[in-house]
């Protein structure tokens, strides 16, 4: 995807995977989605599009029915603590969602039953007895999660009946099963359900995943490959005490299966926005704009096969999305992490100890655009922030800002010389950095992004330092001094996405009260190479001569390697079951 796209369109609606109300956000949530989503939306409003982000807690299913019943809580009492909890989380490492729902709201609960009124009118439901588990002694139907088996197509054990954790697919059924309250073999009992017909999508999900050149090709081979291997239609009901109500008479006690209702919460939230806006036509809106799902790779399946069949199937009132980016796992000291196994870190705990934009300069700078996982490695965070965020970009900031207020009173100089070559290099670089990264942002490679903005930077420590302006070798101090202020700026810029607060306090250093209105501009301040003349070339520039500076301060602390090794012993003795 390229820039031109992203020029071309206005308005973008960005989702991230909603995140089960029943447990706390993780380093791995933050690095296969949330950041990259933020990056993205944020880089699109600097550029002045029409962004929505939305998420939202994924409050249903069977999961968080046991876990709030282990905790004497009400799920609505559970779901709303985690819910809360959420928000916070995701603020104090500023993901900026413009709203942050939860698929228990009015309006998601009017929607689905809604949506599957519509499905079932255009003749995609039906109802079947299905034999399901029940376990005697609990007295209960044991759906999804309260059965544990081993997987019929990979055979791994210890696998949920609903989605086999190993190799992604969800059984049809589940071998060997155990009742997940119990442990006992749960016995048989029948009771009627509603199936959605995905079996009938085959080949109009075929047809959209090979037409769609925006989804990933790899993704896309294997979706197809198990389109191949035939589709079951998909039972989307439930028998227990908490989810959405089928709304029909004869549906007494049943509810949507979370996965039915969850992804509606996208739209049903979008439009709960929308409503609020004056003359906005939410579906057109919808419809007209971009739509990007951001998940990770655990949840592909239902991405790209439920989520398209079920707006395919009320005929694309809300279209599909355009965009599924889909990311690999977070692997911690190269190991899986494993909350069980207490193998992982918490956002909660990681942000009481460091900066949040140690934590978002890392993870992007790791992030790459595929399904590979990655690895969070200690060591590596400490030589990244140290020599990168810290070395390179902080010093070359604090150095020239620092300069300029001694030697210039804060005052930015006017430049006196012509320009030498090396002048108009960093003439160039400052005129095309925002479009280089820009570029990759637009196809959301963020690490790719952050590469060109490190080599920027440190192209520009360079330049000061060669420069020496202290020497004032030949009257070029005031030029260099310049020429370096704007790259501060033009560092700022780019970077925003990236380490927003930050940058806040940057602008306030470079003397700008007002962030908002520095905006990206692409294709459109690219200087000839040729141009010689030095006003014409400086007229592009945005720091102008007599602009005064404000207070200047070191931003960033650098990591001590004792501390490091600290939390690696943290991780390990925190590790609940020896390896
Ligand atoms: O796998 C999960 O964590 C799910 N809660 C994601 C839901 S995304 C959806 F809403 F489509
Ligand atoms: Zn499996």
């Amino acid at each position: 995807m390229n820039l031109n796209f992203i020029n071309n369109n206005n308005s973008f609606i960005i989702t991230g995977a909603l995140p089960y109300a029943n447990g706390e956000i993780h380093l791995g949530h933050i690095s296969s989605t949330y950041l990259p989503a933020d990056i993205f939306a944020r880089f699109l409003r600097k550029l002045g599009k029409k962004v929505y982000f939305i998420c939202a807690s994924d409050d249903y299913g069977t999961p968080i029915l046991i876990k709030a019943e282990k905790e004497n809580k009400t799920p609505e009492q559970f779901v709303q603590y985690w819910n809360s909890r959420d928000r916070e989380d995701f603020a104090s490492i500023s993901i900026s969602f413009d709203k942050f729902y939860k698929t228990s709201s009015k309006e998601n609960v009017e929607f689905v039953q809604d949506f599957f009124l519509k499905l079932k009118d255009n003749g995609y439901i039906y109802e079947k007895d299905v034999i399901q588990f029940f376990c005697d002694y609990d007295n209960k139907f044991l759906p999804d999660r309260y059965v544990l088996g081993t997987c019929p197509y990979c055979n791994s054990d210890n696998q949920y009946s609903d989605l086999c954790e190993k190799c992604g697919r969800v059984p049809q059924e589940i071998l060997d099963p155990k009742c997940g309250i119990c442990g006992k073999p749960p016995t048989k009992k029948s009771s009627k359900h509603y199936f959605f017909k995905l079996s009938s999508f085959s080949e109009k999900l075929r047809t959209w995943l090979s037409e769609n050149e925006n989804l990933q090709t790899d993704i896309k081979r294997y979706v197809i490959n198990w389109i191949d291997e035939g589709l079951d239609d998909w039972d989307i009901t439930r028998d227990i005490s908490w989810g959405i109500p089928v709304p029909l008479d004869n549906a007494h006690g049943k509810v949507f299966y979370g996965w039915f209702d969850n992804h509606l919460c996208y739209i049903s939230t979008t439009m709960t926005i929308l409503a609020d806006e004056n003359n906005v036509d939410g579906k057109k809106f919808w419809n007209d704009s971009q739509i990007y799902h951001f998940i990770g790779k655990d949840i592909v399946y239902h991405h790209f096969l439920f989520l398209p069949a079920m707006r395919m199937g009320v005929d694309n009132e809300y279209k599909l999305p355009d965009f599924i980016p889909c990311r690999g796992h977070l692997m911690l000291q190269n190991q899986k992490i494993s909350k069980s196994r207490n193998w992982y870190i918490g956002l909660r705990d990681f942000i009481s100890q460091y900066d949040q934009d140690y934590l978002r300069f890392y993870l992007a700078s790791i992030s790459s655009y595929s399904q590979d996982d990655i690895n969070f490695d200690w060591d590596l965070f400490y030589e990244k922030i140290n020599n990168e965020l810290i070395d390179n970009v902080g010093n070359f900031i604090n150095r020239v800002l620092s300069y300029t207020k001694k030697q210039y009173n804060g005052i930015v100089p006017q430049p006196i010389t012509e320009f030498d070559s090396d002048d108009k290099i960093c003439l160039e670089k400052i005129s095309t950095i925002e479009n280089e990264v820009a570029k990759f942002i637009s196809s959301i490679e963020v690490d790719k992004a952050l590469k060109e903005i490190l080599k920027f930077s440190n192209y520009f420590n360079q330049y000061f330092q060669t420069k020496s302006p202290w020497k004032n070798k030949e009257g070029t101090a005031n030029t260099t001094v310049y020429l370096s202020l704007n790259a501060v700026r033009e560092l700022t810029l780019v970077l925003e996405p990236f380490i927003p607060n930050s940058c806040s306090k940057i602008w306030l250093q470079l003397g700008y009260s007002e962030t908002e209105t520095e905006k990206i501009k692409t294709n459109e301040n690219v200087i000839d190479k040729e141009d010689n003349n030095n006003k014409d070339s400086m007229e592009k520039l945005k720091i102008r001569p007599g602009h005064i500076l404000g207070e200047v301060s070191p931003l960033f602390k650098k990591i001590e390697k004792s501390d490091i090794e600290k939390q690696k012993l943290k991780l390990q003795n925190n590790l609940s079951v020896k390896t």
